[in-house]
């Protein structure tokens, strides 16, 4: 049976100078994840926001809260997104030693727990985690900034990522350029969970239900490529 297809828009390409409205929008516009980047200008050349984001939003909508922490070290936060409303607490592999740990910690406060691959990351991070995460992040991009170009060479590395899961019930989420000529490539290997910044916010928010809407067609024609 297929999976449904998620779509999770990145509000980090929405218009903060409405953050609230914004929010409002794309979760009237059908967006089915709420996905938060987290950036602290040393583990990635950008910073972003913060826990207090995370609060400020969470009144505001029942959707998924998504949080990608792209932060080194992450364990130190944690508890602070936790405790602002996240649903879903996201780690890098590459953030610090114990990835183990921080994947405990996460589900320690009632979350889910993810773990993010950069593109240079090979999928074999996972190799003794899938009993402790509910998400895989591979990253089409080099985190830090969106309106990146998608990275071809992901594609082989989410169809090893399902492989992997097998019939786990974790979510395959696939970050960095997905826009409506990607998302079919992406969700034919597997990937049910779509992060898209720039091809949603782009347009004002008229725009976003049939900018969300093309992404999951596209999504949805893929997947159900023989
Ligand atoms: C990049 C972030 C992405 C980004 C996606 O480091 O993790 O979530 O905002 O933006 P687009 O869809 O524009 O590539
Ligand atoms: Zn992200």
């Amino acid at each position: 049976m297929a999976r449904p297809i998620l779509i999770a828009p990145s509000i980090l390409s929405a218009d903060l100078t409405h953050l609230a409205d914004e929010v409002r929008a794309i979760d009237a516009a059908g967006g089915d994840f709420i996905h938060v980047d987290v950036m602290d200008g040393h583990f990635v050349p950008n910073i972003s926001f913060g826990p207090i984001i995370v609060e400020s939003i969470r009144p505001l909508t029942r959707k998924v809260i998504d949080v990608h922490l792209m932060i080194a070290p992450a364990d130190p936060y944690i508890e602070a997104f936790a405790r602002a409303g996240s649903d879903i607490i996201t780690v890098h592999a590459e953030a610090g030693p114990h990835l183990d740990r921080s994947l405990q910690m996460v589900r320690s406060f009632g979350k889910r727990a993810g773990v993010s691959l950069n593109p240079s990351t090979p999928e074999s991070m996972l190799d003794y985690l899938l009993d402790q995460i509910d998400l895989v992040l591979v990253m089409s991009v080099n985190p830090g900034f969106g309106g990146q170009a998608f990275i071809p060479a992901m594609t082989g590395k989410i169809t090893r990522v399902r492989q992997m899961i097998g019939d786990r019930k974790i979510h395959l989420e696939v970050d960095g350029g997905i826009s409506p000529l990607t998302a079919g490539e992406v969700a034919a290997r597997g990937a049910d969970v779509l992060v898209a910044g720039s091809a949603i916010f782009k347009g004002g928010a008229g725009s976003y239900a049939a900018n969300i809407e093309a992404l999951r067609r596209a999504a949805i024609a893929g997947a159900a490529r023989p």
